[in-house]
């Protein structure tokens, strides 16, 4: 494995080593006649950029990442060694890059790294933040205060949690992550609802997910077996974060690396990756594993595409098709309302005509209804819904496209 200096050809993506490795970031533009226009710097996909994130972040082109999952450090500020009972002494996070000296220096860090990576945001993008009861409420209030949209908090429960030893505290079974896009106006970000409802029995999926920690095989470790990295993410947690905020072929940012669970996980499912590391022992491990990885083939990753991407289609048109005769009687499942179809595509729900959504919506006394799945056509002795007549119209206009 060759490491790269920035700015010098590589031949295969790989480890960029910053040239100054503080915080320092490189002028952004590079040109002052109005005229000319500095070509956008590409974006380095599928390489870890090792240096301090801020500074790294800072040099990647503005709005080109669709994705973000960050895992920043948690402020543990932890004060003395913690034993089991035993006696024997456990491994917690107390490395460097976990300290901070105050409060005050922490907020100062997190809006820093959120402002850098709010910038190379799409203006789409979401973001997926992790961590711990000590810091994820001071990273929710800045997030909030930088002009992020929360969407979800996601419980992220342990199966097989650390025990509280002291027997003072409930055992800390979660983590919280937060999910939020970069704006209030960002409408059209990704979430592949459809398709995680269809993995998930046919149920929407919860905000509370129980995946256990990361342990045995899928764990780094070194050649004398102890951890690589102290907080490695399970690549489940990382599966479901990609596979219900991004698209294949989408570029995932990862400011704290780490030991490249996200860059494994993304390369797996066919998602580009950019991760950024100061440690480069933790980059050299990353970048091993995740050349190890094999992504997966494109038919086990094709998602079906979802109700809202497909085409709109009027029911006045399936009437014109004459799929549905006018005249003809919907009725609900449960056969409780009936309405009748008129010739222009509104139906009449007695004295009153409108639209499928609107009358369905009258007839249960609610403020809005999806018509093509509450109204029904009986054909043969059975109830057909009127949806399955607008999956018909949507097929012949995929043949027509075609
Ligand atoms: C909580 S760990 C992330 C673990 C990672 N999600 C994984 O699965 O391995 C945080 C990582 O951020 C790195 N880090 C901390 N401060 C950083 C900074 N300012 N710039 C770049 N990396 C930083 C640390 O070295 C550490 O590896």
């Amino acid at each position: 494995m060759s490491i790269a200096r920035a700015g010098v050809a590589r031949s295969k993506s790989q480890i960029q080593v910053s040239r100054t490795g503080t915080s320092a970031a490189r002028p952004l533009a590079v040109s002052s006649h109005p005229s000319i226009k500095a070509s956008p710097a590409p974006l380095p996909r599928d390489q870890i950029l090792l240096g301090d994130c801020v500074a790294e972040i800072n040099r990647l082109p503005e709005a080109s990442i669709d994705l973000v999952f960050a895992d920043p450090p948690y402020n543990l500020q932890l004060e003395n060694t913690l034993s089991r009972p035993d006696q024997s002494v456990v491994d917690a996070v107390d490395d460097d890059w976990d300290k901070f000296s105050s409060f005050a220096e922490y907020d100062r860090f997190t809006r820093e790294w959120l402002t850098a990576v709010r910038r190379v945001m799409k203006p789409d993008a979401t973001i997926f933040v992790i961590g711990s009861y000590h810091n994820i409420f001071r990273v929710g209030t800045i997030l909030q205060d930088l002009g992020f949209w929360i969407l979800n908090d996601i419980v992220w429960r342990k199966n097989n949690p650390m025990p509280n030893f002291r027997g003072r505290r409930f055992t800390n079974a979660h983590e919280t992550m937060i999910w939020a896009s970069r704006s209030a106006a960002a409408k059209n970000y990704t979430f592949n609802y459809e398709a995680l409802k269809a993995g998930n029995e046919d149920c929407q999926v919860r905000s509370d997910w129980l995946l256990p920690i990361c342990t045995g095989g899928e764990r780094l470790k070194d050649e004398n077996g102890r951890k690589t990295h102290p907080t490695q993410k399970p690549e489940s947690l990382l599966t479901r974060v990609l596979l219900s905020a991004s698209n294949k072929g989408d570029v995932v940012l990862d400011p704290f690396f780490g030991s490249g669970t996200t860059g494994a996980v993304a390369r797996r499912l066919g998602r580009s990756f950019i991760g950024t590391e100061r440690d480069p022992v933790y980059a050299k491990a990353a970048r091993a594993r995740i050349d190890a990885v094999t992504p997966l083939p494109d038919n086990a990753l094709a998602i079906a595409p979802t109700k809202r991407s497909e085409p709109r289609v009027a029911f006045a048109s399936v009437v014109e098709a004459g799929l549905i005769a006018p005249g003809a009687v919907l009725t609900d499942e449960k056969r409780r309302h009936s309405a009748v179809v008129r010739a222009d595509g509104a139906i009449g729900l007695g004295q009153i005509v409108g639209s499928i959504h609107k009358m369905g919506a009258l007839a249960q006394g609610l403020p809005a209804c999806n018509g093509w799945t509450f109204w029904h056509v009986e054909r043969d002795g059975k109830l057909e819904s009127i949806d399955a007549l607008r999956s018909i119209m949507r097929s012949n206009m995929k043949d027509a496209a075609e």
